[in-house]
């Protein structure tokens, strides 16, 4: 069946309600996995997931959801995000969904219709269809050569103007990922990367402070997808490199991916989840759960204090890999915010999303950390940080945005402190 192809998805009808699950394996093969009926339920709706034999009965097999899809026969039942539960982590968000939308007559209408709709750039390794065979993999990625004209193109879009059928063939890769952000996906030095473009609203430079950030992560000792600054024309460009696909050409999906947001089984709306929650899902599923669990507290710690406010649930995720098991996946999208109010996303300890340290050290033995060790990791975090000025300016950073994101940042590391 044609998928992922301009114009395929137009075909698609909006009564659809049923569609089967596959999951792309890193040998270029793809398994059925199971189908997802959506069933209307009073107003909102609930997906009824039901695994196929030949995948629970297959050695390559991996849970959807550890706790709500566990790997058995049966029906199971999924009552977030429309019924789509752990698959929406599929589906674009804001971004993807605008440009979708746009250019399919009739847009997608339900579930369903948004998992056909996405292309093989959505993250992680499931892929759908509407009958049980899977087609070949579409085209999911540009060329790092054509970030100024997709970038053009983006401006465009975001003014209201249609873009040129060229550059809409560049851009398409990208439209599958979640998040707000206008981004594409490229291939550059052997790997995949999500290429963050500037939006025409940004008043300082989103993408240098990211990719600032993220180095500077790094050095605090986080796990943190790898970045690089790019110029494509007059646009700066932030490239995040793609951790669920392996290195080379046709890069394949490397496993399962779960967000934090699925993991817990809540919707967008919910204003519930915390980092201890997070916690306590590693706590039982991770394969390195003491390893993680501290990773998940220092990012935690590390949010803080350089203000990056929003570090929802969408912004932590969870992957399954063969021989591996469920990990922390490398942190992504963290950034200073200095323009949202100063709470957290989500709760940090007792005193819910109040962004303080004290607040991080009230629940830390739910990391698995007594308070001893829990301050000596965070006095790490501290003296690291300290230089973030210096670090930011060395990394190309303008002094204006510099200065923009000071609010951001902790008091705590001001050099007088
Ligand atoms: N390095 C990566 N490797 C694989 N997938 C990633 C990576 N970074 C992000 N993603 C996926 O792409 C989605 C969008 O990326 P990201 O969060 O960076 O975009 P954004 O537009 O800045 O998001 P937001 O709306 O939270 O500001 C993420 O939610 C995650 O599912
Ligand atoms: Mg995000």
């Amino acid at each position: 069946m044609p998928r992922n192809g301009r114009g395929v998805v137009a075909t698609m009808t909006s009564t659809t309600s049923r569609v089967f699950i596959h999951a792309r394996l890193a040998d270029a093969t793809s398994r059925l996995v199971g189908a997802c009926e959506i069933v209307p339920m009073m107003g909102s709706a609930l997906g009824v997931v039901e695994y196929a034999r030949s995948w629970t009965e297959s050695g390559r097999a991996f849970p959807l959801h550890p706790d709500l899809l566990p790997l058995r026969r049966g029906q199971f039942t999924l009552r977030t995000r429309g019924g789509l539960g752990c698959l929406a982590d599929s589906t674009p968000d804001l971004w993807g969904r605008r440009i979708i939308a746009a250019s399919m007559n009739p847009p997608p209408a339900d579930g369903p219709a948004w998992l056909l709709a996405t292309g093989d750039d959505r993250v992680g390794c499931l892929a759908f269809s509407k009958t049980p065979s899977l087609g070949a993999v579409g085209e999911s990625f540009g060329s790092v050569m054509n970030l100024e004209r997709i970038a053009e193109a983006f401006q465009r879009i975001e003014r209201g103007e249609p873009a040129d059928p060229l550059s809409e063939h560049l851009y398409r890769a990208g439209i599958s990922l979640g998040g707000v952000r206008p981004k594409a996906v490229v291939d550059y030095e052997g790997h995949l990367w999500i290429a963050k473009f500037q939006r025409r609203t940004d008043e300082f430079d989103q993408c240098g402070a990211e990719d600032a950030a993220m180095r500077l992560a790094a050095r605090c000792g986080i796990d943190a997808a790898e970045t690089r600054m790019c110029k494509a024309g007059s646009h700066r460009v932030v490239l995040v490199r793609r951790f669920d696909r392996s290195p080379g050409p046709p890069y394949h999906p490397t496993g399962h991916f779960l967000s934090a947001l699925s993991a817990l089984d809540l919707d967008e709306t919910s204003g519930d989840g915390s980092y201890p929650q997070i916690a306590d899902f590693l706590h039982r599923h991770s394969a390195a759960h003491r390893v993680d669990r501290e990773e998940l507290f220092r990012r935690m710690v590390f949010n803080v204090l350089i203000g990056n406010r929003d570090d929802h649930l969408k912004n932590h995720a969870i992957m399954h890999r063969p021989g591996t098991g469920w990990r922390l996946t490398p942190a992504f999208d963290v950034l200073p915010q200095p323009d949202m109010d100063p709470v957290q996303a989500i709760s940090v300890g007792k005193h819910g999303t109040t962004p303080s340290i004290a607040n991080c050290l009230t629940r830390c033995g739910e990391f698995g950390l007594h308070e001893d060790p829990a301050r000596a990791l965070i006095e790490t975090i501290v003296a690291r940080l300290r230089g973030w000025r210096t670090f930011y300016g060395e990394s190309g950073v303008d002094g204006r945005t510099i200065d923009r994101l000071r609010r951001a940042f902790s008091p705590t590391l001001d050099p007088a402190n």
